[in-house]
């Protein structure tokens, strides 16, 4: 594991995201590695050449999964064909195949349905992988555990020698963190989701959802085979608090690291597989 490394690709990919720009001309003969990452709270499709450099990225949120189960198919399919049509424009290159995953455990109906819908979308889906499996393969993580702690979702895999030896999922996530902070508020759920991901005052929206995470930790804890020489790995969007490390290495007792923009380490890594 290379964490300055991963560091520095999801830092370019957040910013290919943002420019909404292939970052250098695409060769027709190409062949590229496409994930899509269908969440709880968005859409995510990674780009990315033979050598797993991002070229392209881009995300939409989107209320179609729940628990990580598709629960809109038909917006689902929507969804990743728009992406798949502006990626394609922007490379100037048709996307063929796709590599798509979900949470661990929650079987092979729930594999088929996220197939369907990539398949649906017009790529060829030969890949569905558990999600945290692609943000171990993101972070080249061999031994310890990550945590993914998305929308709706809490998922955790343990390792050894590179191999997964536990997986498991708890329905948990940051929608439960907008769902605290709503009620301490006062204000609609759409509202405290959006003053949790822009406020100015980081300090005191984590302070009330702080037990949220807390709890978190302490579901995680019962999961996470600690290995003594292994750091945790935290990723996913709902991490994105400064004291979140802090907060969840203290439960845990045992150190944590989290990567930039914890939320592209999942999709990055399901590119990968394709
Ligand atoms: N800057 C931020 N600060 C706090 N929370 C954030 C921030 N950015 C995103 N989030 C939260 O992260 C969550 C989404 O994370 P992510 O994109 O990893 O989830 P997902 O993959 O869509 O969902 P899941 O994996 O559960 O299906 C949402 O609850 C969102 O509010
Ligand atoms: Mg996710």
């Amino acid at each position: 594991m290379d964490l300055k490394q991963s560091n520095k690709i999801l830092k370019q990919f957040a910013e290919i995201v943002k420019k909404q720009q292939a970052v250098r001309p695409i060769s027709p003969k190409e062949k590229l590695k496409v994930g899509i990452d269908l969440g709880t709270s968005s859409i995510v499709l990674a780009v990315l050449d033979h050598d797993d450099v991002p070229l392209y990225g881009a995300f939409q949120y989107a209320d179609v999964v729940r628990d990580g189960i598709v629960v809109n198919y038909i917006d689902s399919v929507k969804i990743v064909k728009k992406l798949k049509l502006q990626a394609e424009e922007k490379l100037g290159i048709e996307l063929t195949s796709a590599c798509g995953a979900i949470p661990p455990g929650t079987g092979e109906t729930a594999q088929k349905v996220v197939a369907n819908v990539i398949n649906d979308a017009g790529f060829l889906a030969h890949t569905i992988i558990d999600e945290p499996t692609a943000a171990a393969r993101f972070l080249k993580l061999e031994e310890g555990s990550v945590v993914d702690i998305g929308g709706g979702t809490t998922g955790i895999s343990n390792f050894k020698n590179g191999k997964e030896i536990a997986v498991f999922d708890e329905p948990t996530g940051g929608y439960h963190m907008s769902l605290v902070l709503s009620g301490a508020k006062k204000i609609p759920l759409a509202e405290a989701e959006i003053l949790k991901r822009e406020t100015s005052d980081e300090r005191e929206i984590f302070g009330i959802i702080r037990p949220v995470a807390e709890k978190m930790a302490s579901i995680a804890k019962q999961y996470v085979v600690l290995n003594e020489a292994a750091p945790i790995l935290l990723v996913g969007g709902a991490t994105n608090f400064e004291d979140f490390v802090p907060t969840f290495s203290k439960v845990m007792d045992h150190p944590v690291l989290r990567p930039e923009y914890p939320q592209f380490v999942t999709p990055l890594g399901i590119a990968m597989f394709d």
